[in-house]
């Protein structure tokens, strides 16, 4: 279906290539010149203002901050981000917290920003500074979790994972824990596009799979929320455990998501070197439109697209961009990928059953953008769902009735109750409606 969607539904917006800190792995520590300053000039605050106008036109529901780092430039941005929250564009932020004070709770509020995704690179303070290449670092990060928390923000904290701090997952998910955290992320470490080498970082297939068993083992220990931000091939997960907890995160690059640069460039992806055209020129749909063969398959290897046959439902076939960085191009076989069929067997959730009788209603945060195959209702970038016209208006006259039940929904679609009860079942899956 996101081969036809007018429009990215999440944008990741980088604000500003200025940081705090200056993590040696970071894909824009090896991309920047020299320092950037932390001050917008009257320039970038017009490609910035046209970059909002051109989300807002493009009907993106979520846009995530990030940068850079955003909390730098937050105050300098009010006027562009209130006009987002104020056409219903929903926000989120990405930032190592090393700036949050009362002044940022504040202006967080203001545009009703409660998630937050922090950066912590160890539990051990002195490592987590010599990756950040600041002193300090450590303090400042734990001190933003613990003053977010304490102000009611929901604060999932993202460890990227190297040969450097690869000994100290368990501890870190522990720390994250201890602080508050409402999630813990362990996500391997990507090679910067123009990092010649990077082998003293790069994780060996091992390590990952061996990533994965810490963070189950850390939702065993502590009941935290346990994730990993990137899309894996299937092959690699060693085990039915970790493919069913990690294996169902697809690559969204320029599919339902995309990243705008502070320079107004449009890239598939915030990893992704390459742009498709520019906020200020050819605008967030043209360069929409240019990113065509990231979402037909062409740039799928064969061994995945035909021999494996996991791909595209259930392994959206590892990271382009890991595989251009590799060596090889858009087109090749992720590094991580092991060409073979997958070990670990797929987890195939049991669909919750209703009886006949069962009501449900639209729940009230969830929105529609109109598209050409009828509507996309959104409640989240992982909970979303494509629709027709018919089930967009039964699903709208829920909110004025006391709901619908399956039976009337059969009679709109001459369908039989079984059919609309699985199509309920979606929906509630998807958080799109509630059951009455
Ligand atoms: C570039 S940072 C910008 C936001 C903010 N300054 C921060 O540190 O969270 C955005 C996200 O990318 C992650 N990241 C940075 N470099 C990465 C890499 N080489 N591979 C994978 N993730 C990376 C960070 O941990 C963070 O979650």
């Amino acid at each position: 279906m996101y081969t036809r969607l007018s429009a990215p539904l999440d944008v990741q917006w980088e604000l500003t290539p200025w940081c705090t800190y200056n993590c040696v792995h970071c894909y824009n520590y090896w991309r920047r010149g020299k320092r950037p300053k932390r001050t917008l000039s009257a320039k970038q605050l017009e490609v910035h203002n046209k970059s909002a106008q051109e989300i807002i036109n493009s009907k993106v529901f979520h846009v995530t901050l990030t940068g850079g780092e955003p909390l730098g430039v937050l105050e300098q941005l009010m006027p562009e981000l209130l006009a987002l929250k104020d056409a219903g564009v929903r926000i989120s932020i990405n930032t190592n917290l090393a700036l949050m004070n009362k002044r940022m709770i504040s202006l967080l509020r203001q545009l009703g920003i409660r998630a937050i995704l922090t950066s912590l690179m160890s539990a051990d303070p002195t490592l987590n500074d010599n990756i950040a290449q600041t002193k300090g670092a450590y303090r400042r990060t734990v001190a933003g979790i613990r003053l977010a928390i304490a102000n009611g923000f929901r604060v999932s904290v993202n460890m990227v994972i190297s040969q450097k701090n690869f000994h100290t997952i368990y501890e870190t998910g522990k720390l994250a824990y201890e602080l508050g955290a409402q999630a813990f992320c362990a996500t391997k470490v990507s090679k910067p596009f123009n990092c010649k080498d990077f082998s003293g970082y790069s994780l060996l297939t091992q390590q990952i799979q061996q990533m994965f068993r810490e963070l189950v083992r850390l939702k065993r220990d502590f009941g935290i929320q346990v994730a990993s931000l990137e899309p894996y091939p299937a092959c690699l997960f060693p085990d039915d455990e970790t493919r069913a907890e990690f294996g169902d995160r697809h690559c969204s690059a320029a599919r339902t998501s995309c990243t705008l640069g502070f320079d107004g460039a449009i890239r598939p992806c915030s990893h992704a070197p390459i742009s498709y055209g520019n906020a200020i020129e050819i605008g967030l749909l043209g360069a929409w439109q240019n990113m065509g063969m990231w979402r037909d398959g062409s740039l799928i290897p064969a061994a995945c697209a035909v021999e494996c046959r996991e791909y595209p439902k259930f392994c959206s076939a590892g990271c382009r961009i890991e595989s251009l960085n590799a060596g090889t191009n858009l087109s090749g076989s992720d590094p991580y990928c092991l060409g073979s069929k997958p070990v670990a067997q797929r987890f195939v959730a049991k669909p919750e059953l209703f009886p006949a009788s069962a009501v449900i209603r639209l729940l009230s945060s969830v929105r529609f953008r109109k598209e050409d195959f009828g509507y996309i209702a959104y409640r989240s970038s992982a909970n979303w769902q494509a629709i027709d016209s018919t089930l967009h208006a039964i699903l709208k006259s829920t909110l004025n009735e006391k709901g619908v039940t399956a039976k009337q929904i059969a009679q709109a679609y001459n369908a039989t109750e079984s059919d609309a009860l699985e199509t309920m079942s979606i929906l509630i899956t998807r958080h799109i409606v509630e059951q009455v």
